[in-house]
């Protein structure tokens, strides 16, 4: 009975994959007619119009149809334009091409979607930290619903350059420095964006950038070049991207860096050989901003011969610059490009409409109605609130002193105490900074009628005004005090004697990290220090509420304050959800997705490195003629993973199914975490793996998996990871990947220093 019943369900299951395998097959044929009979009647210049994205400037509503970029639309020139925000904007331009363009090509509007539209959620550092891929999906996916009720169907993220240097400002827009962390985020935010219809009127399009290797910019400096081996590219720059691309990403985005001294924008090897026919992307490929004009700077030619470069290496579409719109003409004459290859490149664009569904309904993404009732919901701002509350990594907690008691005073001090629009942190081109909630706002919200919370400025961002303007751009102003120091600073520690208790919000402003805002020196500002020192010497307990973008030098900090709870910019909502942890609404359950180095002496800094030929015997941190600094431990100040919570955990030893394997096993490595304290709490439970020797020299650890659980006082639960071959995998030196036998360390752990191991043996 049961078994007839089984293979009824098993034929209904075949029968359902292959109608949708023909249905799409059909879908595919039938795209590929009507693009075919689409491009017959475009001439070259309207296919050149579709490879353009020109930058809009500002469009009034209503005066789309007289804009500048109106008569390029209609004249066919422009193949899509992104950052205009308000969908009866992109409506009244979207009309324009519908209805005034000889052949009606709707157009693609792309935005900076990058965490979060109205409702905004953490920098994706931060939403990294959660290692919550349900709570990172879910943040897509409210994104893509908000910008696709405002007129957007692409989006320019997710951005999954690794990064290991925290002077790079993007570090903040990108899930840090693990290679498989990374995946499962690039994985995750893809599907949240796409969903599994992209014609959906609420799914929208994902451009995963920066392809490739923008991360890892020499210095730490923006735009600057990169250059490593091709070992270390696919082993632990390139996996994100293929993550994006295998799960369905329909848009790549070029850097601006070179790679083995081509410009990314013009590298063959790069977006034909590796994107298309090793990882069979079949999606567009769009350059970032000006990037082929900038090919001109890198050195490598004119316009007219870096924009046939580019077209050649396979890229689609050229944002702003116009180097396609305007030399290709001229190149294909001189037989410098073909015109299959612009055939190529447009039929390509033409597709991501069609997948979009512009061309049966141009006008699927400007519902005026949905505009007005889907986005920044109170709904959307609740998870948002949720989710940024996850992100935040409590690195320090001496005494207790967190959660605060819901009495008495506290003294909030900081020019980042009560300030709106540097809460949702860098990329937030959509969001409407007034709505944004300050700590000051939050905390009162939060804290309920029995505590007195007392505000104070105590010192601006930086004593070097010019810095704070460039920190404080596209709205994003501390507004400075022109008051002595001095005078801002007594202001503060006098309320801070009138209390039980000083919360200290210091940190980065939002636009100290993001594009083009790499630092040299990656400490607390100055001016804060010393507002942090004369804080400390009034003896109140302190808790240091820290803004950054980027891992920051806190050596000083962690020596001499006692807590310290480090927020990011964690969206809209930061305010209550910093508040909500402050109170002990939420417990911390945040571990950091990059290294925190102990200096900047110590960069680049990362979990996952090489043992080299003379390791530092481990409990030393100098020998002579050992890999070392004479000055610092090779320690980071916080590992990898690391994060407290406000209860504490405990890992029995690692019990593995057999400790010599063959062939494809598979390996189940087992903890049972108990909750030893008295609060309910989540942790990361992370497994970490050595390949011991192999025909290339292999990192110290790698993380392989990771579960997150939620555990009440008192609770134990057991945590099993399965191993397989395919986890043992790496690219060798021929670029072939694969597993090698022989020894492997089985690691697990709350951090990537602080973990259990056993040795196992794994033959083929
Ligand atoms: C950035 C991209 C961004 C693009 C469009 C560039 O400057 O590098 O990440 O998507 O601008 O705004």
């Amino acid at each position: 009975m049961l078994k007839n019943f089984l293979i009824v369900v098993i034929m209904f299951c075949v029968a359902q994959v292959h109608a949708q395998t023909q249905e799409a097959k059909s879908d595919s044929y039938r795209m590929r007619s009507f693009i075919d009979a689409l491009m017959k009647k475009m001439t070259l210049e309207e296919k050149l119009g579709q490879l353009n994205l020109p930058g809009a400037g500002d469009i009034t509503t209503g005066q789309a149809g007289s804009s500048d970029i109106a008569k390029k639309i209609k004249d066919g020139k422009v193949g899509g334009l992104f950052n205009i925000k308000g969908v009866e904007k992109i409506r009244d331009v979207q009309k324009v091409a519908v209805e005034q363009s000889r052949l009606k090509i709707p157009l693609i509007f792309g935005m900076d979607v990058i965490h979060g539209y109205q409702t905004t959620f953490p920098i994706p550092l931060g939403l990294s930290c959660t290692w919550d891929m349900q709570a990172v999906e879910r943040s897509a996916r409210i994104a893509a619903n908000e910008a696709s009720a405002d007129g957007i169907c692409w989006t320019f993220s997710p951005m999954v350059d690794i990064a290991r240097d925290p002077r790079w400002g993007r570090i903040a827009e990108g899930s840090g420095e693990d290679a498989y962390l990374g995946s499962q985020i690039a994985k995750a935010m893809v599907k949240g964006y796409q969903g599994n219809d992209l014609k959906k009127n609420n799914t929208i399009m994902a451009c995963v950038k920066h392809f490739a290797l923008y991360g890892a910019a020499e210095g730490g400096r923006d735009y600057n070049t990169t250059d490593m081996s091709r070992v270390r590219m696919y082993n632990e720059y390139f996996p994100p991207y293929k993550a994006a691309v295998d799960a369905g990403a329909g848009s790549v985005m070029t850097s601006f860096n070179e790679i083995e001294g081509i410009p990314a924008s013009a590298n063959k090897w790069l977006m034909t050989a590796v994107l298309r026919k090793q990882w069979g992307f079949n999606g567009f490929v769009v350059t970032d901003y000006t990037a082929v004009n900038e090919m001109i700077d890198h050195g490598i030619g004119d316009l007219q011969t870096v924009s046939a470069l580019s077209l050649k290496a396979g890229v689609d579409m050229d944002m702003v610059g116009e180097g396609f719109l305007t030399t290709l003409t001229k190149s294909l004459k001189e037989g410098k490009v073909t015109q299959q290859q612009i055939d190529l490149a447009c039929r390509r664009i033409l597709e991501a409409k069609y997948k979009l569904g512009l061309f049966d309904d141009p006008y699927r993404y400007t519902d005026i109605k949905r505009s007005q009732t889907e986005i920044f919901t109170g709904a959307n701002r609740k998870v948002a609130r949720e989710i940024a509350a996850q992100s935040f990594v409590l690195l320090k907690n001496q005494n207790n002193v967190l959660p605060l008691k819901r009495s008495g005073t506290i003294a909030l001090i900081g020019p980042l105490a009560d300030n709106k629009e540097n809460m949702p942190g860098t990329w937030s081109v959509a969001t409407d900074f007034s709505k944004a909630i300050s700590l000051f706002t939050g905390m009162k919200e939060v804290a309920g009628n029995n505590v007195k919370i007392l505000m104070a400025r105590g010192s601006n961002l930086d004593e070097d005004s010019l810095f704070e303007d460039r920190a404080g751009m596209f709205g994003k102003s501390l507004r400075r005090d022109s008051r002595p120091a001095n005078e801002i600073m007594q202001e503060a520690i006098s309320i801070a004697n009138q209390s039980d208790v000083i919360v200290a919000a210091l940190g980065e402003s939002a636009e100290m990290s993001g594009e083009s805002s790499s630092r040299s020196n990656i400490e607390i500002p100055q001016a804060q220090k010393n507002l942090l020192q004369a804080l400390l010497k009034t003896g109140k307990p302190l808790v240091l509420v820290l803004f950054t973008g980027r891992p920051l030098a806190l050596k000083w900090e962690q020596e001499y304050v006692p807590v310290i709870l480090n927020v990011w910019f964690g969206g809209t909502e930061a305010g209550t959800a910093i508040a909500d942890v402050l109170f002990g609404d939420m417990n911390p359950s945040g571990k950091l997705t990059t290294t925190f180095p102990q200096n900047i002496g110590q960069v680049p800094i990362f979990y996952n490195h090489k043992n080299t030929g003379r390791p530092l015997p481990e409990g030393k941190w100098f020998q002579k003629f050992r890999s070392n600094y004479l000055d610092v431990s090779n320690d980071p100040l916080y590992p990898f993973g690391y994060g407290l919570s406000y209860t504490t955990f405990n890992y029995s030893d690692i019990k593995v199914s057999n400790k010599s394997l063959k062939g494809n096993q598979t390996l189940n490595a087992s903890v049972t975490v108990t909750n030893t304290g008295s609060r309910s709490g989540k942790e990361v439970v992370q497994l970490y793996v050595r390949d011991v020797v192999g025909s290339i020299t292999r990192p110290l650890k790698e993380l392989k998996g990771f579960f997150k659980i939620d555990l009440k006082p008192g609770e134990t639960k057991t945590v099993t990871f399965n191993i397989t071959p395919e986890d043992l995998k790496f690219y060798n030196y021929d670029l072939k990947y694969d597993w090698e036998p022989g020894e492997f360390q089985i690691m697990i752990g709350t951090n990537s220093r602080d973990v259990k191991s056993v040795t196992i043996n794994w033959v083929k």
